[in-house]
């Protein structure tokens, strides 16, 4: 069922609630793809009613950024959510969720959301946290399904969920990924076959820097280097950000003892990607 409107979209998962089903929230933007499916599979297994949120949220967009040419294929999307057994697809417009007058906030201050991603996209998470904890107000969910390609947006989610006692559990879920090892990501649409190729080089670089860490390399400055030398070598690919960082707070390691992630953001044309590998001692 597609709903527009809040107030339907809440009475109608209360009315699930009440015959005592647990509910489970996929916040997304659309143009849905294997990686947002695997997570609405997994909120099939533990919750009984599963609602998907496709908003291209404007708040998390910067003024140069993509918001007006993102993809909105809704008739798609929504086939894709029927076919997953997805009970409501909440896809409200814009004025729905920001009326006139609308001037409430919601912001995770500090190191998690000033680095990385936070620094450059400035207002991006104070957008995502906004919307989420909206729409996490609009479900009131059991659980809301979260994937590791956005690794820092779900450290951000977690952390305003903690901060704020909200009363749900955050999953995170395992990135999918083509046979190649991109990323699936709605922004892929945007390369040209050429630019395709080229923008494996962001997961085969994660691959050096854990083949790096495998065999013994600690020093986050030469893993960084290992991943940073390769992404050089792809002429059409330009580096924003490669960052080796503490797994739980995002800031920099002297050692990669603890638990790190590699987190990378990489142009490819003009099309702006993000990857990330968890590092952890294989025991
Ligand atoms: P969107 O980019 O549509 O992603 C929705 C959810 O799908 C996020 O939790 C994201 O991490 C997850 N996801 C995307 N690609 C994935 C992949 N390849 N494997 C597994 N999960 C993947 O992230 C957003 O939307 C927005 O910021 C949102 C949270 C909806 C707030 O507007």
């Amino acid at each position: 069922m597609l709903l527009n409107g809040i107030k339907e979209t809440q009475e109608i998962i209360q009315s699930a609630r009440c015959e005592g089903k647990t509910i489970g929230l996929v916040p997304t933007m659309g143009a849905l793809h294997e990686g947002h499916i695997s997570l609405v599979r997994r909120a099939r297994e533990e919750c009984d009613f599963i609602v998907v949120s496709i908003f291209v949220n404007p708040t998390q967009f910067g003024p140069s950024e993509d918001f007006n040419k993102y993809p909105r294929p809704l008739v798609d999307d929504a086939e894709k959510c029927c076919y997953a057994g997805v009970d409501i697809i909440f896809a409200p417009p814009a004025y729905e969720m920001y009326p006139d007058g609308f001037d409430c906030w919601v912001e995770v201050k500090g190191p998690l959301t000033e680095t990385l991603e936070g620094a450059s996209r400035p207002g991006h998470y104070k957008g995502v946290t906004t919307v989420c904890c909206k729409l996490f107000n609009i479900a009131q969910p059991d659980f809301a399904y979260f994937g590791l390609k956005d690794y820092q947006q779900l450290k951000v989610i977690q952390k305003m969920v903690d901060d704020l006692n909200m009363p749900l559990r955050i999953v995170p879920v395992e990135t999918v990924r083509e046979p190649d090892g991109l990323a699936m990501s709605s922004r892929n649409a945007y390369l040209s076959p050429t630019q395709r190729e080229s923008a494996i080089i962001l997961s085969k670089a994660l691959i050096q820097a854990q083949e790096a860490f495998d065999r013994g390399e600690s020093d986050p400055n030469t893993v960084k280097d290992i991943a940073v030398n390769f992404i050089k070598a792809e002429p059409l690919a330009s580096i924003d950000y490669v960052a080796i960082v503490d797994a739980e707070t995002l800031q920099p390691i002297n050692r990669i003892d603890a638990p790190a992630v590699v987190l990378l953001a990489v142009r490819v044309g003009s099309t702006r990607l993000i990857d990330n590998i968890l590092l952890s001692k294989i025991t």
